[in-house]
């Protein structure tokens, strides 16, 4: 079967309640998406998969959730007020905007015009106002952050005293983002307000090369882990001229989100990019810091953000590696993956949400074969209580058993337990597998063990 384009996804997402348009009711809101009851799951299992890999089966990592509104000096600093922008062109012929770098054969996107004015810088920070303060007074002005990193650079010196950390060291935040995108779109590819997965890796300088690469093939392989094929995935070297302002070297992951797109190159986007920050952000930071050129010297900051090695005694700026991950973008790219479509004998077409067992939002649902059954209902309602502390599992009677599969492929249950009549007499039930439509008959007193087997994680390859 052909990749699904996005646009098979966003009714797949719709249909089952994985993700909706925002504000529908009131005409939606260009480029804005709500997670519904499976969507949230899906999202959920991302993130924890993250912070599980990240922080918990690491030695090296601490976790933080910093502010959305920050001092709006963090981004004077941060270089994000003077460069965090967008070439915006206007088309004069039919009035619509544009990102200039998006435009193929830099006509107009939606009349095909020519006659477009020189590219103006747009900058892509939301503005806010914080207290009782008249709108345009420029004292209380702020932005909702584009990215979470800041959060973790100003915190460096506080993290690092309160752990008692040595180089190398890490800092991990999940939290939402906000880009003013002049073109957003393709569903929740790109969006004004996301979430990002991010986590700045501090090392002594010199060794940053060495840990950028390490970095790179260890996320690599985290897209494996969860589901994301490699067949759909690919490393992206970015040239010179793309690196952002901070970076000596950024590697993107790019994902195959436009399948549909006639020319190779454009079917692949970025799901995360890896870059080398240098020590940009903490010398930027820091009260005054000694710097050859005389360049970006900090009146602002009260801190020095530098770093006291005790076993050589010297005192530096750690060089950053950042891994840097969208949450919805990598939703998408796992329903785009796992989606695949599969006749039954009578010539009927299910669509079947191949999802890694550890992302699907269900992991088990509990059917009854007869729901005018009382003893059977009973049975099938206590097999879903007794699962649910260990796997999330649901009950479900709302159709026949046929309706029920299908239901439950299409949503990416990995496996369904039926009760039947027979289950009455001989304490067993039916185990569907999603994947191979196979079932198999086993006793409710090993159900649990059964699944919690087949849940069990893959030794590392
Ligand atoms: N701190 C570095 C940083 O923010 P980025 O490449 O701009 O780097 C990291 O963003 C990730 O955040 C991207 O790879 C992407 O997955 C996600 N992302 C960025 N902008 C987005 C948007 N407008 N909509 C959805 N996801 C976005």
């Amino acid at each position: 079967m052909s990749a699904p384009n996005i646009e098979t996804i966003v009714s797949l997402a719709k249909r089952r309640g994985f993700v909706y348009p925002s504000s529908e009711i009131y005409g939606g809101l260009g480029s804005a998406w709500d997670y519904g009851p499976m969507g949230i799951e899906l999202y959920n299992n991302v993130k924890q998969a993250w912070w599980r890999w990240m922080v918990y089966e690491r030695d090296d990592i601490e976790g933080l959730d910093s502010s959305i509104i920050l001092n709006r000096k963090v981004w004077k600093y941060s270089g994000h007020e003077d460069t965090f922008s967008d070439p915006l062109v206007d088309c004069r012929e039919c009035k619509s905007r544009w990102r200039a770098d998006k435009l193929e054969d830099g006509k107009c996107g939606n009349c095909g015009s020519k006659n477009l004015t020189e590219p103006k810088p747009f900058n892509l920070m939301f503005r806010t106002h914080v207290g009782a303060t008249a709108e345009d007074d420029p004292d209380s002005l702020v932005y909702l952050r584009p990215e979470t990193a800041q959060g973790i650079f100003i915190n460096f010196l506080n993290v690092l005293n309160t752990s008692r950390r040595k180089l190398p060291f890490g800092v991990a935040q999940i939290g939402k983002s906000f880009r003013n995108e002049v073109t957003p779109g393709n569903f929740i590819f790109r969006t004004r307000e996301f979430e990002q997965m991010e986590m700045e890796y501090f090392v002594k300088p010199g060794e940053d090369e060495t840990a950028h690469q390490e970095w790179i093939e260890a996320c690599h392989q985290w897209f494996q882990s969860i589901g994301v094929s490699s067949a759909n995935r690919r490393l992206y070297e970015q040239p010179k001229e793309e690196l952002a302002h901070y970076a000596k070297r950024t590697v993107d992951i790019q994902y195959r989100f436009f399948p549909e797109r006639e020319e190779e190159e454009r079917q692949w986007d970025e799901l995360m990019g890896i870059a080398n920050r240098t020590d940009f952000d903490l010398k930027t930071h820091s009260k005054k810091p000694e710097d050859a050129e005389g360049k970006r010297i900090n009146p602002d900051s009260t801190e020095d953000l530098s770093y006291f090695d005790e076993a050589t005694k010297q005192r530096f700026y750690p060089y950053v590696i950042e891994p840097a991950a969208g949450v919805n973008r990598t939703v998408l790219a796992l329903l785009m993956d796992a989606y695949t479509e599969k006749t039954n004998d009578k010539g009927e077409t299910r669509v079947i949400l191949k999802l890694h067992h550890s992302m699907a939002p269900i992991k088990v649902a509990v059917l009854p074969l007869a729901k005018n059954k009382p003893e059977i209902v009973g049975m099938a309602k206590a097999i879903k209580r007794s699962l649910q502390p260990v796997l999330r599992a649901v009950y479900n009677d709302t159709g026949g058993i046929g309706k029920l599969y299908a239901r439950q492929d299409e949503i990416g249950t990995p496996f369904c337990v039926t009760v039947d009549h027979q289950s009455l007499e001989d304490e067993a039930v039916t185990v569907r597998d999603r994947d191979t439509w196979e079932q198999e008959r086993v006793k409710v007193a090993d159900l649990s063990t059964h699944l919690l087997t087949k849940f069990a994680p893959e030794p590392a390859s």
